[in-house]
């Protein structure tokens, strides 16, 4: 079974930035195949990996709602199995499924269930499954992705961002939800994380390591770049690598 490691935080603290780095630094290291889920809302590790999406998994779950949708002479579970198929991004160091937001109300039991089956089947043929979540855990709390073994929460150096951090932790605790190791990871540094140390020793989180601001992330960015382009040697690559050396081993 794939190694499960989960990213999540407070929007805009650079989730998405760390999960993208963390699947370069997976593949630059030789570590083994790489499914990568967006299980944000707010769907956007695609272009932070550089790759193009043309289905989500809620559009396949809104349209598989309409019975009209399915084909004469399939049935409605393998009609969903085969979109579900589809959705999946294939490149070179890695594979990519995003979630998306689901649009209609009502139950989603059903997919739901199909979903969790379709995600264990899929991650069985992966050594890691990186998964860049919200700070609701929607689909680990909804148990639709289980057994995760590693999740890293983000935050960036506001003390706010880190009261967030602290709330993750205790969501993880009240759902029971069982993930052996958590980190958490300040961001956008820019001067002494010293008058957050308080802030940070009531979360009860093991601090992974801190990430520098760097300027260089916010032009790639505003370009549409791909941060596997961006240097070895820059800051924010060098600090999520020292992470990863320490943490994942
Ligand atoms: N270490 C960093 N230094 C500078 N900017 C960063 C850093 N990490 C993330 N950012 C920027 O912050 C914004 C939000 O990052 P993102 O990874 O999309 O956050 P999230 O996924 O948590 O919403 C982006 O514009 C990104 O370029
Ligand atoms: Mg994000």
């Amino acid at each position: 079974m794939a190694i499960r490691i989960a990213v999540a935080g407070k929007g805009g603290t650079g989730k998405t930035t760390f999960a993208a780095l963390m699947i370069r630094y997976l593949i630059e290291n030789r570590r083994g195949s790489i499914l990568a889920v967006d299980a944000d809302p707010n769907a956007n590790l695609n272009e932070a990996l550089g790759v193009t999406v043309e289905r989500v998994i809620a559009d396949i779950l809104d349209a598989t709602k309409n019975p009209r949708t399915v084909p004469q002479g399939m049935s409605k579970d393998m009609f969903i199995q085969y979109q579900l198929a589809q959705a999946l991004v294939e490149t070179k160091g890695f594979d990519l499924l995003t979630m998306g937001r689901p649009q209609g109300p009502g139950c989603y039991c059903y997919p739901n269930d199909l979903l969790r089956k379709h995600l264990e089947t899929l991650s069985a043929n992966y050594d890691y499954m990186i998964i860049d979540s919200e700070a609701g855990l929607e689909h680990i709390s909804r148990r639709i992705i289980q057994d995760v073994g590693f999740l890293f929460v983000i935050s960036d150096a506001s003390v706010r961002g880190i009261r967030s951090a602290g709330r993750v932790r205790e969501l993880v605790q009240e759902l029971q939800l069982g993930i052996p190791k958590m980190y958490l990871v300040v961001t956008k540094i820019t001067g002494d994380p010293g008058p957050l140390k308080e802030e940070i020793e009531r979360t009860g989180l093991p601090v992974a390591g801190f990430v520098p601001y760097d300027e260089q992330v916010v032009t790639f960015d505003a370009h549409g770049r791909p941060l596997f382009e961006l240097p070895s040697d820059s800051p924010i690559v060098q600090a999520v690598t020292s992470i990863l050396n320490k943490c994942l081993i």
